[in-house]
Formats: C-alpha cells, sequence, structure tokens
C-alpha cells in the first residue's frame, strides 16, 4: 500500500487548501457570480461588499490601518512588480540585498539595464544573514526605495526589517526612502504588526500563509505613497474621466477581479485569525519555532544530511534546503516523491543569490517545508525517509 501523501512545499503553496475556503470559492462563482460595480445590480453591490471585506481582512492580517490600501493581485510576484515599477523612476537608487527572491530581483535588475534605475544590492554572510548596518550604510538621498523581504524562501531566516526601518524612520519625511518589504513567506504565519509599523509597502501572497487560493495576493501602501499603476482601464467608475482615477481602494487595481478567490482568501484569513486574532498568528509563529527547533534537533542526527542557513531556530521559519550525500539534488528529490510520497522542492528555488552565498548554486538544494501546523507525524516521516534515504546512498557503502 503506498502512503498517503505528505505535501513539504508550503513555502511555494500551502496545501490542501481548507474545505470552507474551497466551498466560498465555488460559492462565490454563483452569488455573488459578477464583478463589483459593473452591472448585476444587487449582485454587483454584494461583490464590491465581499471585496471589501476581503480587504479588511489582508489588513487585520498585516496589522494596518487603511483597508482602502489594500490592492489585490496575483500573487506576491505581482505585487511585487507594481510596487518596484510603480515607485522607481530614471534616477532613481534602491537598496536591495544579493539574496532576494527573483519577484524582487528580476524586476529590478530589468529597471537597472532599460530604465536608469541605480540598484545597490547588499551582500548576506555565507548563512545568508543580512545586517541592518549593512543595508542601512548602503542608502544615500538618493534612494527612493528600499526592498527586502522579510524571511527568506531558501533558508527560512528573517532578516533584520523592524531595525532597519526603524532606523529609516529616524529621517526627515520627504528624504527618507520608502520601505518595501516582500512578506511572502511571513503573512499568515507570524504576527507582522513589528514590520508592518515601519514599512511604506508590504507585498504577499494570499495562498501561501494565509491559506488562500492560488491566484491571490495583496499589495498594502501606506497613505501617501504614490505608485504609478501598472494595469489600467475599466474602474467601474468615473469612466468619462481619460486618466484611471487616483481613487482608493482599486487606484492600482483595473479590470474585473478575481472575486472568487478573493471571496475565499477572505475566509481563509477568518480562520488564520479566529479565536484572537494576531493572538492566534502568534500561536502559529510559537508552534512553527518550536518545529523549527525540533527538526534541527532531528537533522543534526543525520550525519549524511548535510544543512544550510543558520541553526538558530528562533529567527527561522520551518524551512529547510538539505542535500542528502551520495545522492545529486534532483535524484534525492525524486526518490523522496517516488519512494516515500513527500512532495519537496528541489533546486534554486528562484533565489539564486541566495544558493550562491550558501554554496549550493548552481545546482540547489533539497527545500523541505512545512505549514501554519507542523506535526509531530510529519516530521517523523521526514526524518525517517531522509534516514532511509542515505543509508541506501549509492556512494555510502
Ligand atoms: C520570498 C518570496 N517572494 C516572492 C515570492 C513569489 O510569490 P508568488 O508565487 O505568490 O508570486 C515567493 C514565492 O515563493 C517568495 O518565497
Amino acid at each position: 500500500m503506498t502512503a498517503p501523501l505528505l505535501y513539504l512545499d508550503h513555502a511555494a503553496t500551502s496545501w490542501p487548501k481548507e474545505p470552507r475556503v474551497v466551498e466560498a470559492m465555488a460559492r462565490a462563482l454563483v452569488e455573488p457570480g459578477v464583478a463589483p460595480d459593473r452591472g448585476g445590480g444587487a449582485a454587483g453591490r454584494a461583490a464590491a461588499r465581499a471585496v471589501a471585506v476581503a480587504r479588511e481582512r489582508v489588513a487585520a492580517l498585516l496589522a494596518v490601518d487603511g483597508p482602502e490600501r489594500v490592492t489585490f493581485t496575483l500573487n506576491a510576484t505581482d505585487a511585487l512588480n507594481l510596487a518596484l515599477k510603480g515607485a522607481l523612476r530614471a534616477g532613481d537608487e534602491v537598496v536591495t540585498s544579493t539574496i532576494e527572491h527573483n519577484s524582487v530581483a528580476r524586476p529590478l535588475a530589468r529597471l537597472e539595464a532599460e530604465g536608469g534605475v541605480v540598484v545597490r544590492r547588499v551582500a548576506a554572510d555565507r548563512f545568508g544573514r543580512l545586517a541592518a548596518a549593512d543595508v542601512l550604510a548602503a542608502v544615500t538621498p538618493r534612494t527612493r526605495l528600499v526592498a527586502l523581504s522579510h524571511a527568506s524562501n531558501v533558508t527560512g531566516l528573517r532578516h533584520p526589517i523592524a531595525a532597519i526601518g526603524a532606523a529609516l524612520r529616524t529621517q526627515p519625511i520627504g528624504r527618507r526612502p520608502w520601505l518595501l518589504v516582500d512578506v511572502a513567506q511571513s503573512a499568515g504565519y507570524r504576527p507582522l504588526d513589528e514590520v508592518s509599523s515601519v514599512a511604506d509597502l508590504l507585498a504577499g501572497a494570499g495562498h501561501k500563509g494565509p491559506g488562500g487560493p492560488l491566484g491571490t495576493g495583496f499589495l498594502w501602501t501606506r497613505e501617501g505613497v504614490a505608485l504609478r499603476p501598472q494595469r489600467e482601464g475599466g474602474t467601474g467608475s468615473r469612466s468619462e474621466e481619460p486618466l484611471q482615477p487616483n481613487d482608493w481602494p482599486g487606484a492600482l487595481e483595473a479590470g474585473s477581479p478575481n472575486v472568487p478567490g478573493i471571496v475565499a482568501l477572505a475566509v481563509a484569513i477568518e480562520a488564520r485569525l479566529a479565536g484572537g486574532g494576531l493572538a492566534a498568528i502568534a500561536a502559529i509563529a510559537a508552534a512553527r519555532t518550536a518545529a523549527t527547533h525540533e527538526f534541527l534537533a532531528r537533522l543534526r542526527e543525520l550525519d549524511a544530511v548535510e544543512r544550510f542557513g543558520p541553526d538558530d531556530a528562533p529567527s527561522r521559519e520551518p524551512l529547510f534546503p538539505l542535500r542528502v550525500r551520495g545522492y545529486a539534488v534532483a535524484e534525492a528529490a525524486a526518490l523522496l516523491e517516488s519512494e516515500f510520497a513527500i512532495v519537496q522542492r528541489a533546486g534554486l528555488h528562484c533565489n539564486p543569490g541566495t544558493h550562491r552565498v550558501l554554496g549550493t548554486a548552481p545546482d540547489g538544494t533539497l527545500r523541505l517545508s512545512f505549514g501554519h501546523a507542523p506535526g509531530a507525524a510529519e516530521m517523523e516521516r521526514a526524518v525517517e525517509a531522509l534516514r532511509e534515504l542515505s543509508r541506501a546512498a549509492p556512494s555510502s557503502g
């Protein structure tokens, strides 16, 4: 009998989605079933209300005021493109790091090559750690934006965003760069109040930690932060105006939105926040930190498994870049799936910069990533699979 699937690729997208999320998405195709404020009468108004509720839920998850400043996007990549391309103009400088996901690194590389933007990339150490002082030292009077991830999608390590943001906020308004934080690996898994209180832009994925469907993401923009829209067209209002109106919410959205996805995301976030708002998220974070601690301890028992990144559980999310000695990365990944029914992800994880500093480029690593409630049984199964795999390693005898 084949073992049931063990899904350890939550860093890519969380799975399975809760039944109530699936049901909400299916129901929204029928009721309201239409786009907000674009005809449909009562149904169109109901769609607008449902989207407004979803903005409130995202704002609660991010611990920000002003749900009208939440823009719905396709995913975190879309939110980051909007933030970077909407904020930066020729002659601007942007400070980022050498270890960002391609959804930050590639738009910046294009803006650098074609848009006259100067990109300053701060180096991380060989564990993938960024120092706040190095980031701050790269800021100049021409810096329009500081763009960093909150937690790495390769090591799970959280960067010192609160310290960076607090230092930036001591600069006079008008000269202070905006702080864009990619919260794709932390939103829904950890309270974000310390980050959101110092950030100007937060970009995240609805389909990862928040537990929403694929096709959902969001960008929160602090009031006063002006971005050029990256999509223009119908907004359902003031249609006589030649330029897209700067009306919030929706100033950065155009076209019929993904109502089924947005409604289902709202239901997913409600489930995450149930029973205590940010306290519920704090409980998820505590469980994930305990799991990180436990899993790192179990991995240390396995001599043939190489770990990368710092062994410092409190500063990490439970995602683990690994190699099994005696196997090529792709081979170990294929065996974990075919022989042990463990779904994980091998390679560079859209983040070659981090693998370069870890010394794991160009092949990358395996990555096992846990969800919002990592269980002892799933950790045990993963450890046993790695143990068996290393015992059977072609070059181990
Ligand atoms: C840190 C980080 N940023 C951005 C993204 C892009 O997210 P999405 O798949 O929602 O576009 C990911 C996805 O893995 C990520 O881990």
